[in-house]
């Protein structure tokens, strides 16, 4: 099936859109993105993935080529155009095109691009039930972890040296202490407690995490954001990951070792189920 995408203010197949080879996302990785899953056709908390673009591109002294309002309709017309029920809308936006210098552009325009990618099972994952594997790497990111940039090379090779275990994902480790996931936050859960890591520029603020952590701390249950070792996630009860495309999906193994029984725990299957429920219900 030929999907129909946005670029720059056009809806158009997939295999007719184009952008420029000067373009500062493709030559400087100069661009920052969104993902935003979709539940029965809805988008799933769309204004914090709003928020946190606008808050990307101001880091970056980028413009914003569309308004929230725009931002939303594009959304539900790649939904509705696409008929996705279930699955992932991918958003970038980059500097634009310049001949190639390292300073900003003074006049380039930006460039937006999204697409849909149907998923059927995102939120019936049969992960939920058996969990994750992952494996602890260095994290050789760069410092500004809390923009969402296109620079995404580092978590790829991540992911391959997971593969590479036979892992699902890699947990990154920096002085000594669990940054998060390649592509998500990283929990723990110890006793009734729950433990993240606090937000600053070595992690990416998550959307789901901050939709997490609230309906956690509203179930009475006990939030604790700050940095873990390995040896402490190893000897945990629990340990789990969030992002826009798993939700809240727990992690039973870490480097080989089990995480408490090595099932899936209580905590995290009744988060994912709080958070499905809630964010069902409050999709746009
Ligand atoms: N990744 N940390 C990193 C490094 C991420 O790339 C992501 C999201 C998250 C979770 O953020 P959120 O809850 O807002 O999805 C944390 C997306 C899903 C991706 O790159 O596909």
């Amino acid at each position: 099936m030929t999907r129909t995408v946005y670029v720059n203010g056009e809806y158009l197949p997939e295999d007719q859109a184009m952008i420029s080879i000067f373009d500062r996302g493709f030559l400087f990785a100069d661009g920052v993105y969104e993902v935003t899953s979709v539940l029965d056709g809805k988008l799933i908390d769309f204004a914090g993935h709003a928020k946190r673009l606008q808050r990307s591109l101001d880091e970056l002294e980028m413009a914003n080529p569309v308004t929230e309002e725009e931002l939303l309709e594009i959304h539900r017309e790649l939904v509705r155009a696409n008929n996705v029920t279930e699955g992932l809308i991918y958003l970038q936006v980059t500097r634009g095109a310049a001949d190639r210098d390292f300073a900003y552009p003074d006049d380039a325009t930006p460039t937006i691009v999204l697409f849909t990618q149907a998923k059927a099972g995102l939120a019936d994952n049969p992960m939920a039930k058996t969990g994750m594997k992952v494996i602890s790497i260095a994290d050789e990111r760069w410092g500004r972890r809390d923009i969402k940039t296109v620079q995404l090379l580092y978590p790829s090779m991540g992911k391959m040296a997971a593969k590479a275990a036979g892992a699902h994902d890699a947990w990154m480790v920096e002085d000594g202490v669990v940054t998060e996931g390649t592509s998500n936050n990283a929990y723990i859960v110890k006793g009734n407690t729950i433990i993240t890591r606090h937000l600053g520029h070595e992690i990416l603020h998550g959307i789901t995490r901050a939709a997490v952590l609230r309906m956690a701390r509203e179930a009475q249950m006990k939030v604790e954001e700050r940095p873990f070792t390995m040896e402490e996630a190893k000897a945990a009860d629990e340990a789990f990951v969030t992002s826009a495309s798993t939700f809240v999906m727990p992690v039973v193994e870490i480097d080989g070792s089990p995480v408490g029984s090595g099932t899936p725990g209580k905590v995290a299957a009744r988060l994912r189920e709080i958070y499905l429920d809630e964010m069902r219900k409050a999709a746009v």
